[in-house]
């Protein structure tokens, strides 16, 4: 006979779209895991008190998506070391009463570009295009693949050239314009938030050549602005769902331990 199920949420506002529980129900139910994981939207103020009650409550973690990625961060007893270069937590572990902080964000990305998509990023030319919280929480696993170079290009130069600085003991690591993007890079990243309004991102057209993998962070049931601009451009586009489910599979695998087989929840998702 099966015991009560362990208990696991995402955490947001707003998380009623959020493609979470699926993921998570499928992974389980592949995996054999006895667990349940729901959606737990919590009031713009009332992060740390949805956490304490989900503790409360018995469970035993969580995922954080939007706005409480930083909070999350300020919450957790201990920190890992992804978490902390990250800056943001976006995996909750509980465990006897204290919170464990993650961040499977950056490996998620990284899992997608080059197990999913077969591109390597070893000696690779690399643009990553925003330097907000989505940019800070992946560089540090794309420098871990030794590119030749991470360009990272932001609208505003100083946040840019900040992260920059912040990186440079872990690779080769340098601030940029939008501007001044003009030659092909192998892999271009949108880690900025302009897809979430249908905006481009001022990147030139000649960062893009027939060889370049042009991802997008973002994705949506349409190919983003990004993804149509940079395909005119030559580019090979691809959106952001295997980043989330390489994330929720990261996740999973810290909280229990069994790494599930992610290419099955492609085809439910995309279906
Ligand atoms: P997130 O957590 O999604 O990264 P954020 O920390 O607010 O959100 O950062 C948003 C990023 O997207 C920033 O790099 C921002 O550029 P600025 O630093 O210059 O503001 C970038 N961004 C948002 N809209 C953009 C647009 N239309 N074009 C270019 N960059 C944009």
């Amino acid at each position: 006979m099966r015991g009560t199920p362990d208990v696991y949420a995402v955490i947001g506002n707003p998380v009623a779209h959020s493609k979470s529980p699926d993921i998570h129900a499928l992974f389980a139910a592949q995996t054999g895991q006895d667990l349940l994981y729901r959606r737990l939207p919590a009031p713009p103020d009332g992060f740390a008190q949805a956490v304490r009650d989900l503790m409360r409550e018995g469970g035993k973690g969580a995922n954080v998506t939007v706005p409480f990625k930083l909070e999350a961060y300020a919450l957790a007893d201990t920190l890992t070391g992804r978490a902390k270069a990250a800056g943001a937590v976006n995996t909750l572990k509980f465990v006897d009463g204290r919170i464990m902080g993650d961040n499977t964000d950056g490996v998620g990305l990284v899992t997608d570009i080059v197990r999913n998509a077969g591109v390597s990023m070893d000696g690779k030319s690399i643009a990553l295009l925003g330097a907000g919280g989505a940019a800070r929480g992946v560089i540090l696993p794309i420098l871990e693949q030794r590119p030749k170079e991470l360009v990272i290009a932001n609208r505003t130069f100083a946040k840019a050239a900040d992260l920059a600085s912040r990186f440079a003991a872990h690779g080769n690591v340098v601030a940029s314009t939008f501007e001044a993007l003009q030659r092909p890079f192998d892999i271009v990243i949108n880690a900025t938030s302009a897809s979430l309004s249908a905006e481009l991102p001022p990147v030139p057209p000649l960062a893009f050549g027939a060889k370049t993998l042009a991802y997008d962070m973002m994705y949506g049931t349409e190919p983003t602005v990004f993804m149509r601009f940079a395909g005119q451009h030559g580019a090979n586009a691809r959106d952001g769902l295997g980043m989330l489910i390489e994330q929720a599979a990261e996740s999973f695998f810290a909280w229990r331990g069994v790494r599930p087989d992610t290419l099955p929840a492609f085809a439910a998702l995309r279906g």
